[in-house]
């Protein structure tokens, strides 16, 4: 049962990952994380209790398993309840509780027009390189509410949640050439890319270096069994590689004397 249930996964990812790459629309960075490395998960589920739970839910996890994938456990595998609440249950739930979001949904309708969505399943939504990206594509735009924009989602409602660390960026335009309808070519300002004007508190390497692990963080909560499935997903193929060559065998066998 458990290996269908990873091929009919393996078989939705690879969908899935078509239908990214055939969005059209901004360049995305690929992100180099590793959901073995539990440094990375661990610094980066810190910066997620930090910087974006205030707002985001991530209502399929709760903190006790998240401590124990995380490896926040002692020598006998018990949950170090102390640490997690000290350094990752900042909305003071119980270790068994998903983890919820203390401003409650109509009030951040109000702030931002559209409620924070839930970032539980983000991960596979938007796929990983996305999120790399649109961390890192905020930039200054005094036309929108929050003064800020983003390159891979426009006109975004959300804050720079990140502008101290990361610093203010500045778009850089250049002029296109492009066709209107009946073909006659016109001339617009685009974005070519965004310059920092003002620094934050990390520099450029250790900004991105943070971002991937807030975004391997947020990937293994889109999948906390992607690894195990990744692993069984090779066998899985395996066995039907070696079956298919029996079935056929066995088929040849039958039909031999039928003609
Ligand atoms: C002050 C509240 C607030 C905080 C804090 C915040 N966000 Fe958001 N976020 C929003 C809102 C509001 C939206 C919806 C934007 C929209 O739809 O225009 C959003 C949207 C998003 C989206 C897009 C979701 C989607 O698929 O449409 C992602 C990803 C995201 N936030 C990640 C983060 C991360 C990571 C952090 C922490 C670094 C964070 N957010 C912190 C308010 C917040």
């Amino acid at each position: 049962m458990k290996a269908i249930k990873a091929s009919i996964g393996l078989i939705l990812v690879a969908l899935l990952n078509l239908a990214h790459a055939s969005e059209a629309g901004v360049h995305l960075d690929k992100v180099k994380n590793n959901l073995c490395d539990k440094a990375s998960l661990q610094r980066g589920a810190s910066l997620y209790m930090n910087y974006c739970a205030g707002c985001h839910s991530l209502q399929y996890v709760r903190f006790k398993d998240l401590a124990k994938d995380l490896g926040i456990v002692d020598k006998k595998g018990n949950v170090l309840e102390k640490l997690v609440n000290d350094n990752l249950n900042f909305i003071g739930d119980k270790v068994t509780a998903p983890i919820l979001v203390a401003t409650p949904q109509e009030e951040a309708m109000k702030w931002f027009g559209v409620a924070p969505p839930d970032l539980s399943l983000v991960g596979r939504s938007r796929g990983k390189d996305w999120l790399y990206t649109y961390l890192r594509t905020f930039y200054v735009d005094p036309k929108r509410p929050w003064g800020v924009n983003n390159l891979t989602f426009p006109d975004v409602g959300m804050p720079h949640i990140l502008l101290r660390l990361q610093g203010e960026q500045v778009p850089v335009y250049e002029t296109q050439t492009m066709e209107d309808e009946e073909g006659k070519p016109y001339q617009k300002q685009v974005i070519s890319h965004l310059e920092l004007k003002t620094p934050g508190l990390l520099s450029k390497e250790e900004y991105d270096k943070a971002m991937t692990d807030l975004v391997n963080f947020l990937d293994y909560v889109g999948e906390p069994h992607k690894l195990e499935r990744k692993r069984l997903g090779v066998w899985v193929l395996l066995f039907l590689v070696v079956f298919t060559l029996f079935a056929y065998l066995l088929k040849r066998e039958y039909w031999k004397d039928v003609h």
